[in-house]
């Protein structure tokens, strides 16, 4: 695996989130392999994985706030963007003079890590715009024959993206919803207005999307013979197959499931899928997030 990397190979690995695709983030070529694998365009940037604290004043210069964000919630699902040093290519920032990062708290991502001991390049192991793989199957339905290695690790804990938040002296703007929920932030420095765009292609209004069409409903009812249905904690008449994301209404039981049950409604031969509304509460906010953006094409 270590060797692999240091051949400037790309390796899928899991994460606490959901599984990377890693690759050297100081070597512009051993990244360029993440962009050809996944067909991702070139303009959307990489989120670094550090693999020790050390790695923070090496790649940004960290404001006060997101050294307290560091030591609260890393290593963990909090992804922050911060300026740049010259050492971080610029296929990594797409040529933004910011730099997202964030550290593993995955066992072995974190024992790669270490052993690689330099910080890792990875984005999602999908192909540009799909569901994000939760699973090494889901890795090896994305990217079978592509990439060399997949690191087995089982199923993500979160099964959603880490939160990412940009952080700057006047505050903290989220932009993109996850495991660390806007309250958890709320509590270390004011929230700004996350409307005014910084720029964040993962912003794009289309993403997660499953083939199958999607639509988003509060009270769902078939369509066809072949409308399934993604239910937040109960079944309902008339769907030709349904996924239910938690049976105890447990949103973070929730964010676990969603791609998996997305995948295998995706995967069923359905005209349709129609999405029930989750409670926007909590990570019920972040779940809600990816659901409009599968629903949005
Ligand atoms: O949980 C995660 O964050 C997973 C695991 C593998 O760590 N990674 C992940 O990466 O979701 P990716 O590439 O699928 O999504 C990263 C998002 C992209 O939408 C990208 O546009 C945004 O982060 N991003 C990266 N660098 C940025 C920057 N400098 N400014 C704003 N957004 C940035
Ligand atoms: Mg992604």
């Amino acid at each position: 695996m270590v060797e692999a990397l240091a051949a400037g190979e790309p390796v899928a690995m899991p994460t606490e989130t959901v599984y990377g695709l890693a690759a050297d983030a100081l070597s512009p070529n051993a990244c360029a392999k993440i962009f050809e694998a996944k067909n991702r365009p070139l303009s959307d940037p990489l989120i670094v994985h550090i693999p020790s604290i050390d790695w923070l004043p090496r790649l940004t210069s960290p404001t006060p706030a997101a050294l307290q964000l560091a030591e609260k919630f890393w290593p963990g699902p909090l992804t922050m963007v911060l300026p740049r040093q010259p050492i971080v290519p610029d296929i990594v920032t797409a040529g933004q003079e910011t730099v997202a990062i964030r550290m593993s708290a995955h066992p072995l991502f974190q024992e790669v890590a270490t052993a690689f001991g330099k910080p890792l390049a990875a984005p999602s192991a999908n192909r540009f715009g799909r569901i994000s793989p939760t699973s090494a199957a889901h890795v090896l339905a994305e990217l079978d024959g592509r990439i060399p290695f997949i690191l087995d690790g089982g199923p993500c804990a979160h099964g959603i993206e880490s939160t990412i938040v940009h952080v700057s002296d006047d505050g903290l703007r989220i932009l993109r919803e996850g495991p660390i929920t806007r309250e958890d932030l709320r509590a270390f420095a004011p929230l700004l207005d996350d409307s005014i765009a910084v720029s964040a292609p993962g912003g794009l209004k289309s993403h997660y999307a499953p083939r199958t069409p999607l639509v988003l409903e509060k009270n769902p009812a078939p369509r066809s013979q072949k409308t399934g249905l993604l239910a937040f904690s109960a079944p309902r008449e008339g769907f030709a197959q349904t996924e239910i994301l938690s049976a105890t209404s447990d949103l973070r039981e929730a964010a676990a499931n969603l791609y998996g049950a997305m995948r295998r409604l995706d995967e069923a031969g359905l005209d349709l899928i129609v999405a029930e509304e989750i409670p926007e509460s909590g990570i019920g906010a972040a779940i809600m997030e990816r659901l409009r953006k599968a629903a949005a094409r």
